[in-house]
């Protein structure tokens, strides 16, 4: 059947009216890819929910589709959010759709090139400030309660509704729920709403529950170490939080699916990072992979049993952020003289190598 996107398609599951306007960019349907060489080193099966296939590349687009068409459907024509990227591409994006305005308050100099680009030209009002994302989140809450403007941030129950028809999709792209749910926590609405997504699909369609996995950066792991992080610091600037929004809820999907939230530390999402690129072919942005890294910890741990079935969200495509990408790889292009002999030459001794 022909692809309309996510209001079309999970109608029944959202808070949409006939009032609702048909917003979309086909959101959604995301694939759902089989990891093989890390799969079979680890003992687990592993499918990753490649999110960055999205539209504006992350899973944002799944709740700025619903939250931005509500913003209208109410009237509104100005929305707002706070961002460490992602989200301020994809209010931008949506909005540009729309024909509302996004504002976007941002952490100055904290933000991956690729989605600065992209809010700058979807024609996003854009607002850096010398501070980070939760003092930014804490601006946009306030003017909003006050000014006529929409927040978008995934406190707007709508960015949940939306987010949360990942976990509709995995179940139908495996026929079950996994056994394990892996995922990247920032803000943490996503493990939110991919909790509520599991629980409503299994009671219509009896499909299971996994057992939610979600990982925080070490330098930014406020639920981990129950207290909030004043100066949160990580390489995977998508998660640099230190005081999530959405904190008891992702512990109540932690208790409630016996599960567990852990961090993973720097150089093991960078090495997350590598392993998925090299291995695997699948580029995601230094945050997504944190949820691989929380596989490979928890597997050596024990805390995931071998023979596991995980989906792993790999929450953003790996063109967000091409700088931490090139600053990772030791092996640069080769520069030669515009020369066939020495290309050829250069070449063949590749081949030999
Ligand atoms: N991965 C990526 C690529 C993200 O951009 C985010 C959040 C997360 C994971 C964490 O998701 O916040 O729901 O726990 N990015 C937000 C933003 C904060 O502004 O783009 P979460």
């Amino acid at each position: 059947m022909k692809w309309e996107g996510l209001i079309k398609k999970y109608r029944e599951f959202l808070p949409v009216t006939e009032h609702t306007p048909a917003l979309t960019l086909m959101e959604g349907n995301t694939p759902l890819i089989p990891l093989e060489k890390i799969s079979a080193k680890f003992d687990v099966e592993i499918h990753v929910k490649t999110e960055g296939t999205n539209p504006t590349g992350s899973f944002k687009d799944r709740g700025m589709v619903m939250a931005v068409a509500k913003a209208k459907e109410e009237g509104s024509n100005t929305v707002i959010c706070a961002s460490t990227g992602n989200t301020s591409a994809a209010a931008a994006a949506y909005a540009a759709r729309a024909g509302m305005r996004a504002i976007i308050v941002i952490p100055n100099g904290k933000i991956a090139l690729g989605k600065l680009a992209q809010a700058m030209m979807y024609g996003a009002e854009i607002v850096s400030i010398e501070g980070n994302f939760d003092e930014a989140l804490k601006m946009v809450r306030k003017i909003s309660e006050t000014s006529p403007i929409t927040l978008v941030n995934s406190v707007n129950p709508y960015r949940i509704e939306g987010q949360k028809t990942a976990a509709f999709e995995i179940c139908d792209q495996l026929g079950k729920a996994p056994d394990i749910l892996a995922i990247p926590v920032g803000n943490a609405g996503n493990i939110t709403a991919y909790w509520k997504g599991f629980k409503e699909y299994h009671e219509k369609f009896n499909t299971g529950l996994p057992r939610m996995h979600g990982f925080e950066a070490e330098g930014a792991a406020a639920i981990v170490k129950k207290k909030v992080i004043e100066q949160p610091e990580t390489v995977a600037t998508a998660i640099r939080i230190g005081n999530p929004a959405s904190w008891e809820k992702a512990a109540q999907a932690r208790d409630e699916s016996k599960g567990q939230i852990d961090f993973v530390t720097d150089a093991e999402i960078l090495e997350a990072f590598q392993m998925l690129t090299r291995e695997e072919g699948i580029f995601a942005e230094p945050a997504s992979c944190a949820s691989i890294a929380g596989i490979i910890k928890h597997r050596k741990s024990g805390q995931i049993p071998a023979g596991s079935t995980i989906a792993a969200v790999l929450t953003g495509n790996g063109l967000k952020d091409p700088q931490t990408a090139i600053e990772q790889v030791t092996k640069k292009p080769v520069v030669l003289p515009n020369d066939e002999k020495v290309v050829f030459d250069y070449i063949e001794g590749v081949v030999r190598a």
